[in-house]
């Protein structure tokens, strides 16, 4: 039975944490945050939905990372939500040292855990825990591309008036405007979707996808959390439960698509271990070139970080 800590009770990180518990399969999740009697209030009232909903998961709200001990996945939300009008990069600045600090206080009581970040910019704290934990590049990665894929399965399963169920679907890249959605891997129940959709309105939704997050901090004024906190948590459960799941998750390429100490998003293997293994798809020279730029901008904003010093 396996113990994980969610850093962050704010919209995210308390979505995480419900979700989890309502899966039922951890002794215990740890809510972190800053701000104690937040996660000590939003954990005491998802515990108070257990006996409605029928789980067991233990659930502690804590500012103390000594309750954090022994965790054996942590998911870090900590940090700023963009606002309309901004982009995930602005972010940089607050959301770095947040995050190094968060890493290294989480080390202090659970040395070798796994790590998977939300904070954003997405690829960039990817990169910055890495670099302050010291951990393996299997075990520290970032969650966006399952969210970003379940925009695009979303989208279509709307116009194609399907379950969402039955939409499969894989897109790579970094978690902005320049992610790359892979129509040539998209299927409807093993259907090609470009049988069931013209390209026009195949185009429209790529692009949807694209600007998915801007569009809800319009309608909102903060950045969503169902659909990213589900998807921390289907990581988590991936993990626990060494399912081997293949998910789009943010890691460091070690020459993979030919590309190397960049953290992008890629299909993936994962286990018990972390990343199982980083899988390689056969792309084509449009497709290369979207990932190509996709990288060229993660990188421009790594350099912000390493110029930061934290
Ligand atoms: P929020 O503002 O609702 O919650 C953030 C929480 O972090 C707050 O409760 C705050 O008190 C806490 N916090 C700040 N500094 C802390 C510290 N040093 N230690 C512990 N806790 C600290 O924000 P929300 O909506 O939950 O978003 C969290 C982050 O996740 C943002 O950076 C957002 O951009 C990002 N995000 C990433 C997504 C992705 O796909 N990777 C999707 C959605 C959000
Ligand atoms: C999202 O895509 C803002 O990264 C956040 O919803």
């Amino acid at each position: 039975m396996s113990k994980v800590t969610v850093v962050g009770a704010g919209n995210v990180g308390a979505t995480v944490a419900n979700v989890l518990a309502h899966k039922d399969f951890l002794k215990e999740v740890v809510l972190l945050d800053i701000v104690g009697d937040l996660a000590r209030g939003k954990a005491l009232d998802s515990w108070q939905q257990a006996p409605i909903d029928y789980y067991s998961t233990k659930l502690i709200g804590s500012d103390n990372y000594a309750d954090t001990a022994g965790s054996d996945v942590v998911v870090i939300t900590a940090g700023i939500p963009r606002k309309p009008g901004m982009s995930r990069d602005d972010l940089i600045s607050t959301n770095a040292k947040i995050v190094a600090s968060v890493t290294k206080a989480i080390l202090e009581h659970s040395p070798d855990p796994i790590i998977i970040v939300v904070s954003n910019p997405l690829d960039v704290m990817t990169y910055a825990a890495h670099q302050v934990s010291g951990l393996s590049d299997k075990r520290v990665f970032g969650m966006a591309g399952i969210l970003d894929t379940a925009r695009y399965r979303a989208f279509l399963a709307t116009a194609l008036q399907v379950s969402p169920k039955d939409i499969q679907a894989i897109l790579m890249g970094g978690h902005g405007d320049t992610m790359v959605p892979l129509p040539r891997y998209t299927t409807v129940s093993g259907i090609p979707v470009t049988e069931m959709i013209d390209s026009e309105q195949l185009d429209a939704i790529v692009q949807r996808t694209k600007t998915g997050g801007g569009e809800l901090v319009k309608l909102m004024g903060t950045s969503a959390w169902y659909a990213p906190g589900a998807a921390a948590a289907q990581m988590v459960e991936a993990i626990v439960r060494d399912e081997n799941r293949i998910f789009p998750c943010c890691v460091k390429l070690t020459g993979q698509y030919g590309m190397k100490d960049v953290f992008l998003g890629v299909p993936v293997k994962l286990g018990a271990r972390g990343i199982e293994e980083v899988i390689e798809l056969k792309l084509n020279e449009e497709e290369m070139n979207l990932l190509r730029e996709s990288e060229g901008h993660v990188r421009q904003v790594m350099q912000v970080f390493d110029s930061m010093e934290v």
